[in-house]
């Protein structure tokens, strides 16, 4: 149940439509500076053998993580200005099992997602990871679209 002091997620994979849920967190933080948010993204790393004898895996798994963190570092520069408590995270893993275990653990109250990511493809209304998060979740999930 969300109340002044709820904790909100919000999956972050730098689509439109997820920086469209971060812009709406951010304005429900805004109605109590009790309210935490936690912005998450998920690294899952590919593991295509096209990439062999050009970079290993280690060097593909840190390009990924190091850009995960960059994009965490603009998004934390983004909600310096509130007064509320926020945290990035950037994990590793499939992105679905891995929010749905996110939300868990840290006794999430809300989840801000977006229908649709990065692959955007229009005949669903709703992506494979959104989909997952709404069946799965504990908690209740706003989806922006
Ligand atoms: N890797 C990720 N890490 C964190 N949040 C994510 C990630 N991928 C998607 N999301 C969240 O889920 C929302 C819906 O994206 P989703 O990936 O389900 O759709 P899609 O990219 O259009 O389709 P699909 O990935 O199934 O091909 C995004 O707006 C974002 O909020
Ligand atoms: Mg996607």
């Amino acid at each position: 149940m969300l109340t002044v002091c709820s904790r909100i997620a919000v999956p972050y994979d730098d689509s439109e439509l997820s920086k469209k849920a971060l812009e709406t967190a951010m304005m429900l933080a805004k109605q109590d500076d009790r309210i935490e948010l936690d912005i998450i993204t998920v690294v899952q790393v590919p593991t295509t053998v096209a990439y062999y004898g050009v970079y290993n895996d280690d060097r593909i798994r840190e390009a990924h993580l190091s850009a995960a963190k960059e994009m965490m570092n603009a998004i934390e520069e983004k909600m310096k200005d509130l007064p509320n408590k926020t945290r990035t995270f950037v994990l590793e893993g499939s992105p679905a099992h891995t929010l749905v275990d996110f939300v868990k653990q840290n006794d999430s109250d809300l989840i801000v997602m977006g229908s649709r990511g990065l692959s955007g493809l229009k005949e669903m209304f709703l992506g494979s990871v959104s989909h997952y998060v709404v069946q799965k979740s504990t908690c209740p999930v706003y989806i922006v679209k």
